[in-house]
Formats: C-alpha cells, structure tokens, sequence
C-alpha cells in the first residue's frame, strides 16, 4: 500500500517505521529540518511550510494515488484539518487520544476508521523515535467503511512486531482508552513522572485509582475491569513519559480538554478529581505560556 503519515510526532514516527517495513511510507512533516534528516535516513517526507492556514497547504500536497492516510497530529489540531477540502478516495485511519475529534469526523464525510495506539514512544528527536513499550492499535470502522474493509485493512497492516487488530465497535474500543488516557496522562504530567509511577508510588496509584472509577462512572464501564486495563498499560510502557508529560515538558498545549474535559462533559455532573486535574494541567499551560487563561 502507499500511506501518507499526516503528523510525525512520537505515534506518527512509530507508524512510520514499522509501516515503512512492508509498505511505501511517505511523512508528512512540517519542519524543514525533519524532512531533512528523515531523508537523509531514505524515508519520503512531503513538506508542507507552515505559511498559514497550515493545512490548507498540507492539503495541496496530499495528492491522489495513496491507498490510505494515517493522521497522528494531535486533538487541537484536527478542527483545522478537517476544515479542509481532503481528497476523498483513500480510507482515514485517526489515532488520536480522547473522543473530541468524533462529531467533527463524521461531519466531514470521510471515508474513515479510527483507532487507539498502546504502545510507548518516545520522540528523541526529528528522525528518532524510542519504542519504550510493546502495544497495540485497535482499529474500527467510522465513517462510510464496512466492517468487512475494516478488517481487510486492519490485516493488512498488522505484523508480529506492530499488531493490529480489528474490533467491531469504536465506541467501547475509545472509551476504554480514553480512561487509560484520563488516568496516566494527568497524573503523570503533574507529578513528572513515568508512567509506572501509577503502580509504584501509593499515593499517584490511589489518585489513579479515583479517577478511573469517576470515568468508569461516566462511561458506564466496569471499574475492575477497566482498572485492570490500566495497570497493565501503565506496566508495558512504564519507561514510557506520557504524552501530556512531553506536552508540558515542550512547553505545547496538552490534550487535557479532549480527555479529561470530555468526561467531565460527557458527565455533566460533579467529578471533583477530574476537575482538580484540568484545572491543574491548564495552570501549567498557563504558567508555560501556552494558554492565555
Ligand atoms: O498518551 C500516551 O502517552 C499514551 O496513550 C499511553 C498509552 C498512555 C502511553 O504513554
């Protein structure tokens, strides 16, 4: 297949490297100097400049012939790409954290899947990405696709060291990874800590342990069960920083608002952990410079 990466962050380079072992990868990328080093190590990058609107450019260079897109960019970022006039023949694959982007996906009409990503990466660097924990993507149709695509796609891309495997419902798929998200990525963020710190520190764990059952509550999902789910992610990427962590750390804009904003949405009733830690991740945006109030 040939597959334009929209976004080479830590997920993006990830794909990028595992996907470009079986099929023709080209990166999308924003930076001159990443499409440099990248080519220099004979990946494929389309630049688009950052002359603004961003992907209206982007979308210039996204030119026909491609079997499917995989977008990696961030929550924040997909309002404005998906304002865009995308070209429609290939599928959508979105693996973005949280649940924020779906009404505006199924607005764009978009032939699409969407997926979560389990793994641990962390980005060392433009053209460098350390896989700190073996995972998953769980995939599932969206948007105009039949299950039957859906799981032809998913085998095409799946292999012994980057499985995919296909499930028959996005909902409980996202929700289920929006609780890991809700869970790991505040509590690490705030305290600077790897994500194992939710199993080792006793006090971070129980703080992890309150959350998970106020967004179990939301949700309408089991507590034993999805608590499970979290201690046993935050065991296989425990070298892992989260990715709000690397937000903060890099001084950008977290995915707060989509994660733990959208259960305290969804909610619409009083979940004061989860309103203590939005609270706490937008003062540190703010104190960075990175949210205005
Ligand atoms: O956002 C992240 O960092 C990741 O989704 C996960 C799975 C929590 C691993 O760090």
């Amino acid at each position: 297949m040939k597959i334009g990466i929209i976004g080479a962050g830590s997920i993006g380079l990830l794909a990028g490297a595992y996907l470009g072992e079986h099929h023709e990868v080209h990166m999308f990328v924003k930076h001159d100097e990443q499409r440099k080093k990248l080519e220099a190590e004979g990946i494929i990058c389309e630049q688009f400049t950052e002359p603004v609107p961003v992907y209206a450019h982007l979308v210039t260079q996204m030119s026909e012939g491609y079997d499917l897109w995989v977008v990696t960019i961030k929550q924040h970022a997909m309002d404005g790409f998906l304002e865009q006039d995308l070209p429609g023949d290939a599928p959508y694959l979105f693996l973005q954290n949280g649940m924020g982007h779906l009404e505006k996906l199924s607005q764009s009409g978009l032939k699409s899947c969407v997926g979560v990503i389990e793994h641990g990466a962390l980005a060392k660097g433009p053209n460098e990405v350390d896989h700190r924990g073996m995972g998953n993507i769980q995939i599932a149709v969206y948007n105009r696709m039949d299950p039957t695509h859906g799981q032809a796609l998913s085998n095409e891309l799946h292999t012994a060291n980057f499985p995919v495997f296909f499930k028959e419902q996005y909902e409980p798929m996202l929700k289920s990874k929006l609780i890991i998200n809700t869970v790991i990525n505040p509590l690490t963020a705030l305290f600077s800590q790897q994500n194992r710190s939710i199993l080792t520190n006793p006090s971070i764990n129980e703080l992890a342990r309150l959350l998970c059952e106020e967004a179990c509550s939301v949700l309408g999902l089991s507590f034993s069960e999805e608590w499970n789910r979290v201690k046993e992610i935050a065991e296989t990427t425990g070298k892992n920083y989260s990715s709000m962590l690397k937000d903060i750390t890099e001084n950008r804009l977290t995915e707060v608002d989509s994660i733990s904003g959208y259960i305290l949405d969804y909610g619409k009733k009083p979940l004061p952990y989860h309103h203590f830690v939005v609270h706490a991740i937008h003062a540190l945006e703010y104190e960075r410079g990175v949210r205005k109030r």
